[in-house]
């Protein structure tokens, strides 16, 4: 059975673009070896990710995330077991700023999740 966690946080300080691209390489690089991929939206001070893989990987990593410096205030969004990958081709996809106009129904959907939740409602 797989894992599949979607969660949204805050953004502790703005990241620089090498600051972003030194977390995916080395995400991708850990999660190739454990066999989890998904995406990483980072928009207005947010992040929006989705994890999948195998479940004891994917809760060992949802536990070092959850204690990253680098955001705060996680928000569980959807957390369920699963049989399939949603987005098996996602080798952590990275969105920077998507324009909340895409016609990829599946970031527009995502990207609304996101932004739906107001900042002073986050836990
Ligand atoms: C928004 C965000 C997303 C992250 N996503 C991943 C990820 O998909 N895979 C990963 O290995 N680390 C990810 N990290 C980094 C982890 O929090 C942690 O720094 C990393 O797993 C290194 O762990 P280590 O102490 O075992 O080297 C992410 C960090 C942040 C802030």
């Amino acid at each position: 059975m797989l894992r599949q966690i979607v969660y949204t946080s805050l953004v502790t300080c703005p990241l620089t673009p090498a600051a972003i691209e030194l977390l995916l390489l080395k995400a991708r690089r850990a999660n190739a070896l454990s066999d989890v991929t998904g995406l990483l939206i980072h928009s207005n001070s947010r992040f929006l990710q989705i994890l999948e893989g195998p479940n004891d990987a994917v809760v060992a990593l949802y536990a070092k995330i959850e204690e990253d410096k680098r955001h705060h205030s996680l928000r569980l969004i959807d957390d369920r077991h699963t049989a399939f990958r949603a987005y098996p081709d996602w080798q952590m996809a990275f969105e920077d700023n998507p324009n909340p106009n895409t016609n990829d129904v599946v970031l527009k959907s995502l990207i609304r999740m996101m932004n739906h939740i107001p900042i002073d409602k986050v836990a």
